[in-house]
């Protein structure tokens, strides 16, 4: 099936002018979190029809698979060399959900959803879109107010720019090569060369 890439699109023409508008660092999270709450709301939706699903399970994976990559090496990296105890915890548990996440993605992949929608696919979107759901709320609500306390003006600047640019990178790889990882090769830590 013709799979529909316009949400992928908007994002990835989203980030050259975020970079020169010098968009905040909560602000762009917020916006990468409001583009994966779409699609859950449509992958939770029992009236959609299915072809719509796969698209937008598609785009979702892809979009999970970029920000949770930037996010990690930017953000998380940051908290985690934190002296405040709580942010430290914060960035140990956001890299164990996104872990859950990358598994739950890959099976995902494995059973083609792009091609067939079985009754078990249709489960596992349903879970991962619980879990990612979830997690959205805890950055928002925990991560946020530690992202205000510990991290100064410039460093956030400095961490939204190197976020933006991986974005940007994960994206463009991505949509070169559309799902062609696998069971516990879905999150590459470096990108090809
Ligand atoms: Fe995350
Ligand atoms: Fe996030």
């Amino acid at each position: 099936m013709q799979l529909n890439n316009s949400i992928l699109l908007e994002l990835k023409n989203s980030f050259q002018p975020d970079l020169e508008n010098k968009v905040g660092l909560i602000e762009v999270i917020d916006k990468h979190h409001g583009y994966l709450e779409d699609c859950i709301a449509v992958l939770t939706d029992s009236e959609t029809a299915v072809e719509d699903k796969q698209s937008y399970l598609y785009q979702f994976l892809h979009i999970l698979h970029m920000h949770a990559k930037a996010e990690e090496e930017t953000l998380y990296a940051f908290l985690h060399e934190s002296d405040v105890k709580d942010a430290r915890l914060e960035s140990v548990v956001g890299q164990d959900e996104h872990n859950i996440i990358y598994q739950l993605a890959s099976e995902l992949i494995d059973l083609d959803f792009s091609v067939a929608w079985s009754e078990e696919t249709q489960a596992k979107a349903k879970v991962l879109s619980i879990i990612v759901q979830t997690h959205l709320e805890e950055e928002e609500q925990e991560m946020v107010p530690l992202i205000k306390e510990c991290i100064s003006e410039r460093e956030m600047q400095k961490i939204t720019l190197n976020y933006l640019k991986k974005c940007e990178d994960y994206l463009h790889y991505e949509m070169l090569s559309p799902c062609h990882y696998s069971s516990f090769a879905y999150s590459p830590t470096t990108l090809p060369g």
